[in-house]
């Protein structure tokens, strides 16, 4: 441990690699990592078609693997989806919450409530993604949409569960857009994420990350600001050499 709060820094794929992509990949970023001691925790989420490879391949190493997306059933007829139990059965060790790319897609605030419960009694870690659109933003409604957001991801969470818990602040905005926050835009949304989520979870406990355009050059500026723990990263993680270099900024 390095602090209170260890970072996190957490590549996102989307819907990119296959197994035998994310097998190479991962020997390369090991490669990369090195054997010794990180100063943050690492991790990769793959498609789920690529789960089970991912986690072989980071198997005995300190990268951790999260799914993108859970359903909150058990099982039954929900073509297409994906549950907390076959996660488990992959071999990962967690995985993604509302992520907004899933959110434009329908998965509800509800949903993710039931989702994040679901993740979290089968074992796994959960990083569960809020965040803004530029037009609420401009309309000066970032904080209260944020406080709906939060509330709502942990109305189902026990204050106990903190370590296993992370909440990623994703403005829509600066997804894939190049448009990063700000330190101080993205540091102001992170604190108060974490105020928010004090009312279930110990604030001082609690990892936030931030995501958005996160690149090698800005990941060091974001991830020194006192309430950002960490990064969630899409397109800049695909290249291993790039995703490398943002863990090493933690
Ligand atoms: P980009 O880093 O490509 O902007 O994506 C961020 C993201 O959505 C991570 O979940």
């Amino acid at each position: 441990m390095s602090g209170p709060r260890r970072p996190l820094v957490a590549g996102n794929w989307k819907m990119n690699k296959t197994g035998v992509e994310a097998r190479e990949y991962v020997a390369r970023l090991r490669a990369l990592l090195g054997d010794g001691e990180l100063s943050c925790d690492v991790a990769v989420c793959p498609p789920a078609t690529a789960l089970e490879a991912t986690a072989r391949a980071a198997s005995g190493s300190a990268v951790r693997v999260l799914a993108q997306a859970v359903h909150e059933a058990e099982k039954g007829a929900h073509t297409g989806e994906v549950s907390a139990g076959m996660i488990v059965g992959a071999g990962a060790d967690g995985t993604l919450v509302g992520h907004s790319e899933r959110r434009a897609a329908g998965e509800t605030d509800d949903q993710v409530a039931a989702r994040v419960r679901a993740a979290l009694d089968a074992g796994l870690q959960v990083v569960v993604c809020v965040g803004e659109s530029l037009e609420q933003r401009e309309a000066g409604e970032t904080e209260r949409w944020l406080t709906g957001q939060v509330g709502a991801a942990l109305a189902q969470v026990r204050a106990d569960e903190v370590g296993v818990l992370s909440i990623a602040y994703e403005p829509i905005w600066a997804i894939g857009t190049g448009r990063t926050a700000t330190p101080e835009i993205a540091q102001e949304a992170c604190a108060h994420v974490r105020s928010v989520a004090a009312a279930t979870l110990d604030p001082a406990a609690l990892r936030v990350l931030y995501g958005g355009s996160v690149t090698p050059d800005n990941a060091a500026g974001l991830m020194a600001q006192p309430d950002i723990d960490g990064a969630l990263v899409g397109g800049a993680s695909l290249d291993a050499e790039a995703f490398a270099a943002i863990a090493r900024a933690a």
